[in-house]
């Protein structure tokens, strides 16, 4: 029987006509950001908050509502630089550079005869910015400063999971530039209700859910705070019962969903790792194979391996422990003590559970060859 009526609002781009429940951060962005560029005084803003708190929906949101200026979204998730993510902002609002390896001030001039040709400002937003704002602080401190610097009306808000002010230094920018900081808590357990019920309402046919089933949904959710939590359960729960030919979503189509997502398993889980930590990811994931488990030792000389065909040998602080635990605190590995067997001691292994390791391999081989 069809369920699902309507896939779209159940996939992780759509946005809603509404977000009610981020009402106070969008009208703080509104305040702050947005009505101060409108009369060309650029500021910058700092979005942050756990995986699934709805950042990336707001920013968008943002986008849709403010056609008369010129927007730019960006996902720096996989750029190898702060500078990479503004030349191909430049190029998203129509400028194709011949030159290579523009610089800042290059950029920020031809953003400048732009603003000026169009008479729009320019707002930025720039999201899974962690890295490259870390990576570079005398380029965010350029992209701070810029709008009073070219004298034109630019803003920026950068989102990232932790708040960035960890990893830049706070005598960075003189007092004077506008910097605003925006947390976004997670979401209850009644707010999960409420998106969830939306969603099912938009997307499935009457009769495929009810309070009890969208309340059971939100309270796996609760845990991580997590509307993609929420919704990609929701999403996978109703193509399950679907496939299996039934009336209604029930709870083990729910149960069966769970086991299929890591809700740890995000890009911005990915991003959070630095090369060293990538490479002993990527390892174990090549120790393991088509495999259940790997241990210590093949994952150490495995990145030897890998850091040898990268041309990174000298990697700092590569401390394979440290890494490992670091790892497993984030939930993408898993180790265990197990026995060899009779009086042969035991062993530690390690294992990845939750998502298939020729998956990731691929996602980390791209994160790496673009931090090079
Ligand atoms: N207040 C809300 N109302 C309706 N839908 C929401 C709300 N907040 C989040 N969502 C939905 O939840 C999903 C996750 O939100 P979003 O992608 O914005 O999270 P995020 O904070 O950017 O997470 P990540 O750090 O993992 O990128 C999206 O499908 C989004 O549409
Ligand atoms: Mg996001």
């Amino acid at each position: 029987m069809l369920l699902v009526r309507d896939p779209e609002p159940l996939d992780s781009s759509y946005i809603p006509e509404k977000i009610n429940l981020r009402s106070r951060e969008i009208k703080y962005i509104n305040q702050n950001l947005v009505a101060p560029l409108r009369e060309g005084k650029g500021s910058t803003l700092m979005a942050y908050g756990n995986s699934g708190v709805g950042k990336t929906v707001t920013a968008k949101y943002i986008i849709r509502e403010n056609s008369d200026l010129i927007t730019v979204y960006e996902n720096a998730l996989s750029s190898s630089s702060l500078r990479q993510v503004i030349s191909d902002a430049l190029m998203k609002m129509g400028r194709i550079n011949t030159v290579s390896n523009i610089g800042f001030d290059y950029i920020f001039k031809t953003m400048k005869t732009l603003s000026l040709e169009k008479k729009k400002n320019i707002l930025l937003i720039i999201d899974e910015a962690r890295n490259v704002v870390r990576s570079d602080p005398e380029g965010f401190r350029s992209l701070v400063m810029a709008s009073e610097s070219y004298g034109f009306g630019l803003s920026t808000m950068l989102i990232s999971i932790e708040n960035p002010m960890i990893y830049v230094q706070g005598d960075l920018i003189r007092p004077g530039y506008p910097v605003f900081m925006l947390k976004f808590s997670p979401y209850t357990r009644s707010e999960l209700f409420g998106i969830l019920k939306e969603r099912c309402d938009q997307s499935l046919v009457e009769s495929a859910y009810d309070d009890v089933l969208i309340d059971f949904i939100a309270g796996i959710a609760e845990q991580f705070g997590s509307a993609r939590v929420a919704i990609e359960l929701l999403q996978k729960a109703a193509h399950l019962a679907e496939y299996r030919g039934g009336d209604y979503v029930s709870s083990d189509d729910v149960r069966a969903a769970r086991a299929m997502i890591n809700p740890f398993f995000t890009e911005s889980k990915l991003s959070e790792l630095d090369a060293g930590e990538l490479i002993a990811l990527l390892s174990i994931c090549k120790c393991i194979g088509s495999g259940i488990r790997t241990n210590v030792s093949c994952v150490s000389r495995s990145a030897a391996q890998l850091r040898e065909e990268y041309s990174m040998p000298r990697i700092r602080n590569f401390n394979l422990y440290r890494i490992l635990r670091k790892l497993e605190n984030s939930g993408l590995i898993e180790s265990k003590i197990i026995g060899l067997g009779d009086r042969r001691g035991v062993n530690k292994v390690i294992e990845i559970n939750d998502l298939p390791v020729s998956v990731l391999s691929e996602k980390i081989q791209s994160l790496i060859e673009r931090l090079l």
